[in-house]
């Protein structure tokens, strides 16, 4: 017998109502995921990347198909799987220590004692490094402060499942590869399964397992999926002139600018494609400076 999947989309369609009718912005999207994977989502603005992980929040429902989650069909949101956005959502008047322990409380409650919960809540903030600034409300600490404790709350219900719309979108290029690096070391710890929509060419390469990278929309789908095989623990530096790296890199460019370039991009001049990537670096230690390879986002 074949081993139960873990993570299962089938068939995914959704229509949202709008004025003129329904309008179908995802068809037929299939994917399995494994236990402990990490998956990026990459596409151009619009095509549906947030769409595909609301539904598997459980916050949209899909008209046609659905996901099953360890052999469940997943209809509502659920603990098991926790969600980041790119604006942390913290509760602006409650300290970074209280916004963890809420989420907390909601899954450990009558299972965790007191002390329990308080040191788990300290061991969180201690995986983002955030011990530092447990007391501390949102309006006091930096945005990239904000997004680790935003991350921090997630981990806290010890999700199965993590799912991250483009978690670092709004930081700067240096607090953006330290919670890359922080995310990986997470990740290598506690093995949860990760979908994580992401404008970053380098970011999908350096921390994903696969990179699934979906076609334009109306009826957006998956395009193409990408294996990332570089052993890990990945150093972004050692990767620089790693000929796979480099190889991978390109391979995503190439679908994004190439095969999957937008409409609009044509009327704009007779550049090529590629050129559109200012800046592009061939070192990721650099990219992550320039943030050259950030897709336009919407
Ligand atoms: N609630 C909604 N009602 C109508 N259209 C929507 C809704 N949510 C998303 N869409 C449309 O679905 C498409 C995909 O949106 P989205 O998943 O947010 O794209 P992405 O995250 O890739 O930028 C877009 O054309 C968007 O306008
Ligand atoms: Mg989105």
């Amino acid at each position: 017998m074949n081993e139960p999947n873990h993570l299962e989309l089938t068939s995914v369609a959704i229509d949202f109502p709008t004025d003129k009718g329904p309008f179908r912005a995802l068809d037929n999207v299939n994917l399995k995921i494994e236990k402990g994977e990490f998956i990026s989502l990459i596409g151009h603005s619009g095509c549906g990347k947030s769409t595909v992980l609301n539904i598997v929040a459980g916050l949209h429902r899909a008209t046609h198909g659905g996901v099953i989650l360890n052999g469940k069909e997943v209809v509502e949101p659920g603990p098991e799987r926790a969600v980041v956005f790119q604006n942390h959502s913290l509760l602006p008047w409650l300290s970074a220590y209280q916004n963890i322990e809420l989420g907390v409380k909601q899954v450990f409650k009558g299972k965790k004692s007191r002390v329990e919960i308080r040191e788990w809540i300290e061991h969180n903030l201690e995986l983002v490094h955030m011990s530092h600034a447990r007391d501390k409300r949102p309006d006091e600490i930096s945005g990239g402060m904000k997004q680790r404790v935003g991350i921090a709350r997630a981990l806290a219900m010890q999700p199965e499942v993590l799912l991250m719309d483009e978690p670092f979108g709004a930081l700067d290029a240096l607090t953006r590869a330290h919670l890359q690096d922080s995310l990986m070391e997470i990740h290598a710890t506690l093995g949860n399964t990760v979908i994580m929509i992401t404008h970053d060419v380098d970011e999908a390469v350096l921390l994903s397992d696969r990179i699934v990278m979906m076609s334009n929309g109306p009826a957006a789908t998956i395009g193409e999926i990408l294996a990332i095989e570089l052993a890990r623990p990945r150093e972004r530096l050692a990767l620089a002139d790693d000929a796979r790296y480099n190889h991978y890199r390109s391979a995503v460019l190439k679908f994004l600018y190439e095969r999957q370039r937008r409409p609009e991009d044509n009327e704009q001049d007779s550049k090529p494609a590629a050129a559109q990537v200012s800046g592009a670096s061939d070192k990721p230690g650099e990219a992550a400076d320039t943030a050259a390879l950030r897709l336009v986002s919407g």
